[in-house]
């Protein structure tokens, strides 16, 4: 497989050159020398220009802004431009408009209008994509492939008689025959028992609660589907160009497509990371991004494709980046193992739906304007930190994650509505502060390779993930789960027996009974140490049997019953938490679990990134500084790694970064952090 290797981090920006005369276009080139730009995303939405009649293509222009762009030393990953299909097809194939939930047909206007079923479109984008390859696949500035364009941002999920039809197809394949599918849909139910394969349908809008295993399926099909409309463009890209590098830009935690299965066919991962600027903490929203598309292909380097200077145009309100947030973000990024920091996008534009999005160049000349001069000084940053491509960054715990756990979780019809990214989110920012690196794990992966893995809210559990999940705890691994966790099977059935029905052996507990808490309602958990601390959203009825009792409920018809336990299983630990308590307790239950597990930590103050990455002969000490307050950190032996400097002790003013070499056997014990104040001078 072909390597994505530009020789240097790229810095760059989606380029749409389309929206501009040429005079700009020379100007573009020069500025982007001045900001060491050197990739550039080009054509994203360019196939109304490239094809402005079907069958009749004009590429005159972009080979002559391909010419000028590599003369300028910028390379390029070129689109297939098949993200935004041009009117006349939309209108010319009716069918290939898709269908919403409530059987309305989208109109022409926007983008992302394809249905993924659709066969004209399919075959029209795998012959643009095509015409593309051939023409470009030798140009001396082509360095990546980027296909379509964020596949699933605005259709996700597609209606029409051919997506029912083809669902069908995916039903058949899974399940062989109706008697299976009646089985795996629980259709006993409320009469909903299939008796032809013609009368199974989408998930259409439907009197009442739609039946959650249908549901879970046609959520599985449909990003299947999907990815079998972009494996149709990248088959050509690679019969054509076998040498150049493919990918497409994900968008970190999108509900619709599942990136464990996507990642695997790409090149290189990549991903557009958007956090809100006016949110309680963009490090942490990005940071939580960046580790999973790092873990999505196994630890291997990634690429940002896009983010923003500044403020985006979709947010009800959008903030902008201060000055600083935008490099401490970019700089995050390359510590969590990014091998370029690209922008959406070059030049803002001056008509269209996102002419408030900020850009590089923006509506103000760049001689007066502060994101121009943050984004130009980056570019030229980045130069003397070419270095970075060569760490990996190694994670001792791990968040599972799984999209179709969370396709079932969002079906209708629970105990409660319990959206699952804020808990993932908690968990997530509890172990960031205790300065631990942190993958984000599939179920069915291997999970030896880490000391301890959490289970925020893994509500489907199919038996192989059970299964070695057992095994990780049977062999000395710890193990941290959450409330409503493996709840039911593969098919959304619930294992019976009380819950968690596969692990009940691991944890030396069970479920008997669940009992949601209204919104705002608090109870308490008193802990062995006779702290009494605060619990939300949920509880259960929890009994322990071979397991040793944490905390116990207050109040109640459960006071005095066991709220969190520990389980000696095999060489390893169990953690179950029935309820989900603030981020003091969370924190403080994972730090005892890591230490538990022979976990380094650190105790960070607030707003303070540590990352540590591996260079092979060494480590690197990411410190990057999110807080209100400046801190100071300290760290024997460090060294400053552009300088070789010694550099014990650094102090970070709120945005500000420090990169430090530090020994091969370095371990987070060692590093001491604390507002800056309490430091004596
Ligand atoms: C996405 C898209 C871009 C642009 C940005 C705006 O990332 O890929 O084309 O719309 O959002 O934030
Ligand atoms: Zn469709």
């Amino acid at each position: 497989m072909p390597h994505f290797d530009l020789g240097a981090l790229a810095y760059g920006a989606d380029y749409n050159p389309e929206q501009w005369p040429r005079e700009v276009w020379r100007e573009d080139v020069r500025l982007m020398g001045e900001a060491g730009v050197n990739l550039v995303s080009l054509g994203i939405f360019s196939w109304a220009q490239l094809e402005p009649r079907e069958g009749a293509f004009e590429f005159g222009w972009l080979d002559e802004i391909m010419n000028l762009l590599h003369g300028g030393g910028v390379r390029v990953n070129l689109a297939t431009a098949t993200a935004s299909p041009p009117p006349w097809l939309s209108l010319a194939y009716p069918d290939s408009r898709p269908v919403t939930v409530d059987g309305v047909r989208l109109e022409v206007g926007a983008r992302q209008l394809y249905c993924p079923s659709d066969p004209h479109y399919r075959a029209l984008s795998v012959r643009l994509a095509r015409t593309v390859a051939e023409r470009y696949g030798t140009h001396p500035a082509l360095r990546l492939w980027h296909v379509n364009n964020e596949y699933g941002c605005h259709i996700d999920q597609c209606y029409c008689a051919q997506c029912a039809a083809r669902f069908r197809e995916w039903l058949r394949a899974r399940y062989g025959t109706l008697i299976e599918l009646n089985r795996a849909w629980g259709t006993a139910f409320w009469s909903q028992r299939y008796g032809d394969w013609a009368e199974v349908q989408p998930p259409r809008r439907a009197p009442s609660f739609p039946n959650p295993s249908q549901g879970l399926d046609w959520r599985r099909f449909s990003s299947d589907n999907i990815l079998e409309l972009h494996r149709a463009e990248v088959e050509v890209l690679r019969e054509v160009t076998p040498d150049i590098p493919v990918t497409t830009n994900f968008l970190g935690f999108l509900p619709g497509l599942d990136y464990f299965r996507w990642a695997q066919e790409e090149d290189v991962a990549a991903v557009d990371v958007y956090p809100d600027p006016a949110g309680a903490a963009p490090h942490l929203e990005a940071g939580m991004v960046f580790d999973l598309t790092r873990s999505l292909r196994g630890g291997q380097r990634w690429l940002l494709m896009e983010q923003a200077t500044s403020a985006v145009n979709w947010r009800e309100r959008n903030a902008p980046k201060r000055p600083g947030l935008m490099r401490a973000l970019s700089l995050q990024a390359l510590a969590r193992g990014a091998d370029g920091i690209q922008f959406f996008q070059w030049r803002q534009s001056v008509a269209g739906a996102e002419k408030y999005h900020s850009a590089l160049v923006g509506h103000v000349p760049p001689e007066r304007s502060r994101v121009w001069r943050e984004a130009r000084d980056l570019g030229q940053e980045l130069r003397g930190l070419d270095f970075l491509r060569g760490a990996r960054v190694k994670a001792d715990v791990a968040v599972m994650f799984d999209w179709h756990s969370w396709w079932a979780l969002s079906q209708a019809s629970q105990p409660a509505v319990t959206p699952l990214l804020p808990v993932v989110g908690a968990w997530y920012a509890a172990l960031r502060s205790l300065g631990v690196n942190v993958d984000f794990v599939h179920p069915e992966a291997d999970l030896s390779g880490y000391r301890a893995v959490t289970l925020p809210q893994q509500y489907l559990l199919t038996p192989d993930a059970a299964q070695g999940i057992r095994a990780f705890v049977e062999g000395g691994g710890t193990l941290v789960m959450g409330p409503y966790s493996g709840v039911v099977d593969g098919d959304d059935h619930v294992v019976p027996g009380g819950y968690p029905g596969l692990l009940q052996d691991v944890l030396g507990a069970w479920v008997e009974e669940w009992a949601p808490l209204q919104t705002g309602e608090e109870r308490e958990v008193r802990w062995a140490d006779g702290r009494v601390t605060p619990v939300t959203e949920w509880t259960e009825v929890l009994h322990a049997d071979s397991a040793e009792v944490l905390a116990t409920y207050e109040a109640d018809f459960i006071a005095g019953q066991p709220a969190v336990t520990r389980h000696a299983f095999g060489q390893g630990y169990a953690y179950y938490l029935s309820t989900r308590p603030d981020a003091a307790a969370l924190t403080d239950l994972l730090r005892g679990a890591l230490q538990g597990a022979g976990v380094a930590i650190a105790e960070l103050p607030d707003g303070l990134d540590v990352t540590l990455s591996d260079t092979g002969d060494g480590r690197l000490l990411h410190l990057i500084h999110f807080g209100p307050q400046a801190v100071t950190v300290q760290v024997p032996q460090a060294s400053d790694a552009r300088s070789g400097q010694p550099r014990a002790s650094v102090t970070l003013h709120p945005t500000d970064a420090a990169l430090l070499r530090v020994p091969v056997d370095f371990s987070l014990h060692e590093l001491t952090a604390r507002a800056a104040a309490s430091i004596p001078t």
